[in-house]
Formats: C-alpha cells, sequence, structure tokens
C-alpha cells in the first residue's frame, strides 16, 4: 500500500511529498482511501469537515477507531501519516485472515489536514469534529494563494455550512493511532515498536515585524527601519531562550515585502513554531521570544504584531490503556514532541497511540524513513490491540 502512494503528491525535485488538503494529490489519496476501503467491503463515510471514515461493520457506538493522516508538510517523508492509515487496513487483513470478528465497531479514519500546511491551522479536521476550533474561524483562514478554506472546499464540492462538530464522535469509544516515530528513542530501546505516553504542548504563532520599505543604497544605515533587523535578532534570541530551556523555537517560514534584493523590506512574516515540556513553560518562552521581538523593533524604529494562529495544549495520554497497551505488546513508554489528532481526540475519548522505529528519528523531510521489518511490525502491534479492544 505505502508503494502504491508512493507517487502520489511527489515533488520530482526534492523527493519530498506536497499533500495539502484540498489539493490535487490530497484528492487522489482520497480516492485511494475509498478504494481499499471498497477493496474489503468497507462503507466510507466523509464528514463535513472533509475526515474519511471506513467502518468494518456498521457504525454504531463505542466504536474503535484507528488511523492516522495522509496529508504532508512541504516537502514531507512518505511515512508521517500515511503509515498509520495503512497499518489500520493491513492490521484489518490480518485478523480477518486469522478469522476474527470484531466484538464493536471497528473503523479507520484518515484525518483531514491534520499538519495545517495549507491554513495554518494543526489538525483542523480533528479539531472541527470536536469543536476544539470554530468553524467559522476555520472557513475564514487563507492559504498562500489568498483562497479561504470555505472557497476551496466550495471548489472541490464540499458544502462548506457542513463544517464543524460531527456526531460520529459520540460513537468512538477508544482511538488508537499508529505512527511513524518522529525521534530516536525506539533506537535508543533497541525495540521496533512503541506507546505513547505525552505529547507536548505546542503552538505556532505568526509574527508581523512592520517596517519602512527604502532603496538599499541611498539609505543611511542609522536611517534606516529595516524590519529584517529585529526579525533576525528574534531567532536568534529563540535559539538562546528555547536552549536555556530544554525548549524548542522554528522559524520555518517567512514572507518578505516587497522581497527586492535592492530594497528595505517594510514588512517580515515569520512563523514561530514553539514546543516545551508543559504548558506554563510554552507560555513563558513564548512571551520571552515576543519581549525579544519587541526590544529589538524598539532599536530600530519598526514594531512587531504578534498572532497566535494554532496553540495545543500538553497532551497525558490515558494511562489505564497505555499500561494495558504496553504490557501486552511488551513494548517501552516514550513522549513526544510532535502533534497528533489523538492528543485532540484524547480529550474526549480514551485515545493510545503506537510509535514505529524511524532509524534516523529525521520526520518533516524526504529522508523520514522506517524499515520494511519494522512497519510489519507495527501491523502485528496494532492487530493485537485491535483484537485486545475489540474481543
Ligand atoms: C505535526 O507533525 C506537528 O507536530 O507539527
Ligand atoms: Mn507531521
Ligand atoms: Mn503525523
Amino acid at each position: 500500500m505505502l508503494a502504491d502512494l508512493a507517487g502520489i503528491g511527489r515533488d520530482p525535485t526534492t523527493g519530498g511529498y506536497r499533500r495539502h488538503v484540498w489539493n490535487d494529490a490530497d484528492m487522489l489519496l482520497r480516492e485511494w482511501f475509498v478504494g481499499e476501503a471498497a477493496a474489503r467491503g468497507m462503507d466510507v463515510v466523509e464528514d463535513g469537515n472533509g475526515n474519511q471514515l471506513a467502518w468494518w461493520g456498521s457504525p454504531g457506538p463505542d466504536a474503535l477507531l484507528t488511523g492516522s493522516h495522509l496529508d504532508s508538510v512541504p516537502d514531507g517523508g512518505a511515512y508521517d501519516g500515511p503509515l498509520g492509515v495503512v497499518s489500520s487496513f493491513a492490521a484489518i487483513d490480518r485478523l480477518r485472515a486469522d478469522g476474527f470478528t470484531p466484538s464493536r465497531p471497528v473503523v479507520v479514519g484518515s484525518f483531514a489536514d491534520e499538519e495545517g500546511a495549507r491554513f495554518g491551522i494543526a489538525c483542523a479536521g480533528s479539531q472541527l469534529v470536536t469543536g476544539a476550533l470554530a468553524a467559522d474561524r476555520a472557513l475564514a483562514q487563507k492559504d498562500r494563494d489568498g483562497l479561504t478554506m470555505a472557497e476551496v472546499m466550495a471548489a472541490r464540492g464540499r458544502d462548506p455550512r457542513a463544517v464543524g462538530r460531527a456526531d460520529w464522535l459520540g460513537d468512538i469509544g477508544t482511538f488508537v493511532e499508529l505512527h511513524v516515530e518522529q525521534g530516536r528513542s525506539l533506537v535508543h530501546s533497541g525495540a521496533p515498536v512503541g506507546v505513547a505516553t505525552a505529547i507536548w504542548p505546542h503552538g505556532r504563532w505568526r509574527l508581523d515585524f512592520c517596517g519602512e520599505a527604502n532603496h538599499a543604497g541611498a539609505t543611511l544605515m542609522q536611517d534606516r527601519h529595516d524590519p529584517m533587523q529585529a526579525y533576525a535578532a528574534t531567532v536568534l534570541a529563540s535559539r538562546r531562550l528555547a536552549t536555556e530551556a530544554s525548549a524548542r523555537a522554528t522559524f520555518g517560514r517567512l514572507e518578505v515585502e516587497p522581497g527586492g534584493t535592492n530594497a528595505i523590506p517594510s514588512r517580515v512574516r515569520a512563523w514561530l513554531d514553539a514546543r516545551a515540556s508543559d504548558d506554563e513553560s510554552l507560555e513563558h518562552l513564548v512571551e520571552q521570544v515576543v519581549a525579544e521581538a519587541r526590544a529589538a523593533s524598539d532599536l530600530d524604529g519598526t514594531s512587531v504584531e504578534v498572532t497566535a494562529e494554532s496553540v495545543s495544549p500538553a497532551v497525558d495520554f490515558d494511562v489505564p490503556l497505555r499500561d494495558r497497551l504496553a504490557e501486552l505488546l511488551d513494548a517501552p513508554v516514550l513522549p513526544t514532541g510532535a502533534g497528533h489528532d489523538a492528543g485532540v481526540l484524547s480529550a474526549h475519548v480514551p485515545t493510545a497511540m503506537l510509535f514505529v522505529r524511524n532509524p534516523t528519528g529525521v520526520s518533516h523531510s524526504p529522508v523520514e524513513h522506517a524499515d520494511d521489518g519494522d512497519c510489519e511490525a507495527g501491523v502485528v502491534a496494532l492487530a493485537a490491540v485491535m483484537r485486545e479492544l475489540a474481543s
């Protein structure tokens, strides 16, 4: 199944994936999902948010949900997301081959827009289902071409009025998401599969550094109101502050206006991704970075505006479920600094995650990898978990 997906949305120059919600690649992935479900006689329902659900048996209460997402970050890898969806179908195949019949409904989910690469909000599909993200706010988000989510959905034949809380959540009794590990804990543990304990709180803040456009040659250095200077100082400060706090701060996206080599910019728009071990530390880190940005702006007579675009609180996964699965699989437990739909749903239903070993730990990159043998071990583990929870 991963081989079938390999060509979809792949950039030929970098080898990375550009699978963003409602783009052409995303539409092909949706078709692929429907096809895999049909091949197994599973009915697919797409909710108003674009989340796809393939039911093994009739939809009903106390269902066991498994799955993940198919979208990617810009230039993402082949495993972050798809491994969880593929492994869910493969685990069902194993259970069926063994003649297993689940005692509760089982449903494979593919969540829309987990990475938030197009509209800026992480886990938009799952956050809309739970109500953590308001429909109005989501629909008004714009992509890089200035199109709103409402416009993009309508162009794909979806009804923007259907976006928002979804009834199916009330039918879910347990959620188990399998995911490639985005780190090297399992390499150090020598185990192919692990069970998640927690997700670090994390978020995205947009910093608009505003100054005054002027000539690069004719403007004295002391006469400039160049917002690039405060931006650069903020990046350097964020590294220091995050390092001191054993936290994370990343500026991975930048827009410069007007973007001329021989012009002082009028605006630098930068996105901060910040993460820390607890909510208070994250808040403190962001406050400190913003204070540095303001101080640096003041020096140049520029200004900075800060907008919180997406904030995800700390998640501690259900402890009895986690312990039960770790014992069943004889697997190590580990926390993660990456965000997941499982984190969003965990506030509503008992939720667990399985991680599959990643030999380099690299993720959100074309070189992200998991060995076939470990992927197979992930499927075996997920099948065992499904058998345990649906017997
Ligand atoms: C998603 O992978 C995230 O952690 O941003
Ligand atoms: Mn990801
Ligand atoms: Mn993911």
